[in-house]
Order: structure tokens, then C-alpha cells, then sequence
């Protein structure tokens, strides 16, 4: 079982710091997997212990004329080789479109990074029934080179993220169930995985993973699902 952290644009470079050590104690003796964290860039750090770090976002270039990004360069100098692209909120908030999420898988491909691919449709879609989910969730695959060994794939339904209201577990099954047969990646779920409901997302025979946002912020309570898992 994987757990993932997405800090999003919170915790600054000393409490991602306080974060990993605190995570390290409270697993210290548990066996599990390590925890892998998405801290802001300017919190990018190298792991320790139980915790891995990867990055939020780079831009697909070693370095260049690029204002308000990093690339390669500055992912090397803490030796990040994992990242997440295609985030809902990238996509939707940021703008990115599926031929530049394209771009930056092919880029971190070609450099061997782990990608976490995101997927997930909006509610609009999900009411449409079975076909238009599929349509929308593999439309998200177009140019995606998804022979690519290192990369999974976290289904994060968007009207589930930061709502509080996690998709069901008949939700995640389903949409698992398709994504495992069209492609036979690892899969995670995101969206309001909680405390109280990891135990019963864990146990999802096609959940590999689980990917956090909100839950994930305090390193005591994330240590705990990790337990609880
Ligand atoms: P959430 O976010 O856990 O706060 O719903 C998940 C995510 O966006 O990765």
C-alpha cells in the first residue's frame, strides 16, 4: 500500500522539514512502504528514512527562459526523480491542457522520473453514466506514451477533492476496475481520503495507493492512516 502526500501551496521549508522527522518517529519499527511527499517547490528537500520527495510540478526543460518555473536543474540539486503531473487543479485552475501535461510526461519519461498520472472527471460528467466517464477519463491519456514502466496512475474524481465527500467505494471499484483492464498500472485513489474512511478505500482489492491532500497536511494524523491502513 502506497500513501501519498500532495502538500499543495502549504507548509513552507521548515515544517516539510518538521514533517519528515515527525513521520520518521511516529513509523519508526512499523513496517510499511515509504510515505512519498509532494511539498511545495520552495520546501523541495532530499528524503529521509520512510520519506520520499518528489515534485508538485517542473516545467519540461533542464533550465532556460522560463519565469515563475523549475526544471531538471533544480529538481537534480535534491535529487527529486519523482513527479505528479496532471493534477485536476493544474489542469483546471492553471490551465494545462492534455497536449502540454503531454509535453511533461513525455520530458520526465525520457528522464526516467516516476510519474503520478491524474485523472478524473468532473460531476457534470460522472451524472452522464458509465460511457461518458470512460470517454472523459481516457480522453486524459491522449498522447500519453502509457507503455512507460515507472509511472502510476491516481484516479482523483475532482468533485471529490477538498470537498470532504470521498467517491464511494462502488465509485472507485468501477472506474479501477476499467482503468486496471485498459492499462494494468498500479492505481490510486485521491479525494478526501481521510482518516476515516482509509481503512475501507484501503481495502479495495484495485487500490494500490492512496493520494492526500487536506488529511496529509498534519504529519501526526498522516502517520496514523498510514497505521490504520
Ligand atoms: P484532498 O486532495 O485529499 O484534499 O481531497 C486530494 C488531491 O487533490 O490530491
Amino acid at each position: 500500500m502506497r500513501f501519498v502526500a500532495n502538500f499543495k501551496m502549504n507548509h513552507t521549508r521548515a515544517s516539510t522539514l518538521e514533517y519528515i522527522d515527525i513521520i520518521n518517529r511516529e513509523l519508526e519499527g512499523f513496517e510499511c512502504q515509504n510515505v512519498l511527499i509532494f511539498p511545495p517547490a520552495t520546501a523541495l528537500c532530499e528524503g529521509k528514512g520512510k520519506v520520499e520527495v518528489g515534485a508538485q510540478n517542473a516545467y519540461f526543460e533542464e533550465k532556460g527562459a522560463y519565469t515563475g518555473e523549475i526544471g531538471l536543474e533544480q529538481l537534480r540539486e535534491f535529487e527529486i526523480s519523482k513527479i505528479l503531473i496532471g493534477h485536476s487543479e493544474r489542469r483546471e485552475i492553471l490551465g494545462e491542457s492534455q497536449e502540454f501535461v503531454a509535453k511533461k510526461f513525455e520530458f520526465f519519461k525520457e528522464q526516467g522520473f516516476e510519474i503520478i498520472y491524474c485523472i478524473g472527471e468532473p460531476l457534470s460528467v460522472r451524472k452522464q453514466g458509465k460511457e461518458a466517464l470512460f470517454e472523459y477519463l481516457f480522453s486524459q491519456f491522449t498522447n500519453i506514451d502509457t507503455s512507460y514502466e515507472n509511472f502510476t496512475i491516481a484516479y482523483e474524481p475532482i468533485w471529490a477533492i477538498g470537498t470532504g465527500v470521498s467517491a464511494t467505494v462502488e465509485d472507485i471499484t468501477l472506474v479501477h476496475e476499467g482503468l486496471k483492464k485498459e492499462f494494468n498500472k498500479e492505481l490510486l485513489y485521491g479525494g478526501s481520503v481521510k482518516l476515516s474512511n482509509i481503512e475501507e478505500i484501503a481495502k479495495i482489492e484495485t487500490v494500490d495507493g492512496v493520494l492526500v491532500g487536506s488529511a496529509s497536511l498534519d504529519a501526526k494524523e498522516f502517520a496514523k492512516m498510514v497505521k490504520k491502513a
